[in-house]
């Protein structure tokens, strides 16, 4: 089999696939919500709330700072969205067992619209009792009272950005306040009221030299949560970062070669720490407490996604929801008992089980016996090709029914899961996002090769 050599690392991979057209559909995508019969109802469930306090420098995501009387209009389209959404016979038929509030920054709404939200959602979906459910937010946010909103709502489990915990890196460069201080202070009353908790943290930042990024580990890793998501700095369109680094040359744009250093010290880190379940490519958790909502969407099952940006999965079809704040409320509030789409697309049985597999590689290990069940083919029959070549370059191996990423696998993990997809365009970055040089050509100061043997070759 041909081993493949990839020439630049891809920093970031589809948050979706196959992508969704940019033709508005709404009235064939609602009535198959309305019909469809549901043979896998495991769904989850995700609501986009695009508001944050500040903008951080880096971040691609759907989001602005916005006043008052705009989040509180946002909140009503919501509800009204959510309570849509429920008289769909398709979706009262789903059995979300995981839900994710994502934003944006969830808690930068009040206790009392976080409450009236979660009470519709409780309302009008089907949400498993014991369901997983996530709120997103940042660190000082999570104060009494929103934290006994959620609660009161069902939320079980919460997670906030922390990035670097370097004051001067934060307020200089990221555009963010604090520092370790009132970050871990921040973080001790997070875990007052939670016991289950994930810190994102990002590496490769301007200014990180190996002793901030050490330190910043070490403080991660002492603070008492439960899950760890590791991010390499991707270089995003509409950022702070891109016009700074791509346009005014302020600083390098990112090194690949830094980037997998830095990305080893992690793992050097993390290791001999509490942090024993590596599940996925970039997360880590405590035994038994990785996150039900990653993984659930990793498989393949339904998505039902609410919210300006958001996307979606359902009846076999990839959707978005209206991305512009302003345009979804009015949207939702002139067109009644429609759908707020955007985008969509049909996929086929082929892109179908593409899905199962770039979804699936989010994983360190894909489970390839559901696959059978599923498509009445086997995996390796439909997928021969790419398995052998991923097999034979050494970034997968096989064992049994599963796939798992080898040590220099994972760090080209988003090549490795492309390779997987079909030749339909991407759906690049996070919810929405998208990435300079999608392909990696363009994201890095440097252009570095990894040989097979792991070693990096720079200025290829
Ligand atoms: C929606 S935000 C988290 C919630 C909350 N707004 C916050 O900032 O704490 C999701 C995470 O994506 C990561 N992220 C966003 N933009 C990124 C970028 N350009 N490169 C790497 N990671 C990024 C950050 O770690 C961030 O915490
Ligand atoms: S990282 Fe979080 S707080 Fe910062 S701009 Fe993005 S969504 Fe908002």
């Amino acid at each position: 089999m041909e081993k493949v050599q990839f020439d630049h690392r891809e920093p970031i991979g589809s948050s979706t696939y196959p992508p969704p057209n940019d033709v508005p559909v709404r009235q064939i995508i609602s009535a198959l919500f309305n019909n469809a019969v549901n043979p896998l109802p495991k769904s989850t469930l995700y609501i986009h709330i695009p508001f944050c306090n500040e903008i951080c420098s880096f971040c691609g995501f759907n989001k602005a700072v916005s006043s008052e009387p705009v989040k509180e209009r946002y909140v009503n389209a919501l509800i009204e969205e959510i309570a849509r959404y429920g008289r769909k016979r398709y979706v009262q038929s789903l059995d979300i067992q995981a839900v994710y509030f994502g934003g944006g920054t969830p808690n930068a709404l009040s206790a009392d619209q976080l409450l009236r939200i979660l009470h519709a959602m409780n309302h009008h979906l089907p949400i498993a009792r014991d369901a997983e459910i996530t709120a997103e937010g940042i660190v000082q946010n999570f104060d009494d009272e929103r934290s006994e909103a959620l609660k009161e709502g069902g939320v079980n489990r919460i997670s906030a950005g922390i990035q670097t915990f370097d004051r001067k890196i934060r307020e200089t460069h990221l555009h963010m306040r604090n520092g370790a201080d009132e970050l871990l202070r921040g973080i001790e009353k997070m875990r007052s009221h939670f016991g289950n908790i994930n810190l994102d943290m990002i590496y490769n930042l301007p200014g990180q030299t190996d002793e901030i990024w050490a330190e910043d580990m070490r403080l991660v890793l002492q603070t008492g949560v439960q899950h760890l998501t590791v991010y390499p700095l991707v270089l995003l369109e509409n950022t702070i970062f891109y016009a700074d680094y791509v346009k005014n040359k302020k600083f390098a744009a990112p090194d690949e070669v830094r980037e997998i250093e830095m990305y080893r010290h992690a793992l050097d880190a993390i290791a001999g720490s509490p942090f024993t379940n590596r599940y996925s490519v970039r997360d880590w958790a405590k035994p038994g407490l990785d996150c039900r909502y990653i993984r659930m969407n990793a498989e393949s099952n339904h998505i039902l996604a609410l919210g300006a940006g958001s996307h979606g999965y359902l009846a076999g079809a990839t959707y978005r929801t209206i991305r512009s704040t302003v345009k979804y409320m009015e949207f939702i509030e002139q067109n009644p008992d429609e759908l707020p789409l955007d985008g969509v697309r049909l996929s086929t049985d082929q892109e179908r089980m593409q899905r199962y597999a770039v979804m699936g590689l989010r994983m360190r290990d894909l489970d390839l016996a559901p696959f059978e069940t599923r498509f009445g083919a086997r995996f390796l029959d439909v997928f021969e090709k790419q398995v052998g070549e991923m097999i034979a370059s050494g970034y997968l191996t096989l064992d049994g029914d599963r796939l798992h990423f080898t040590d220099m696998g994972d760090i080209w993990a988003n090549n490795v899961r492309t390779h997987f997809e079909g030749r339909i365009g991407k759906t690049v970055g996070y919810t929405d996002t998208v990435s300079i040089g999608e392909d990696g050509k363009t994201h890095y100061s440097k252009v570095t090769r990894i040989k097979a043997s792991g070693d990096v070759e720079a200025n290829v």
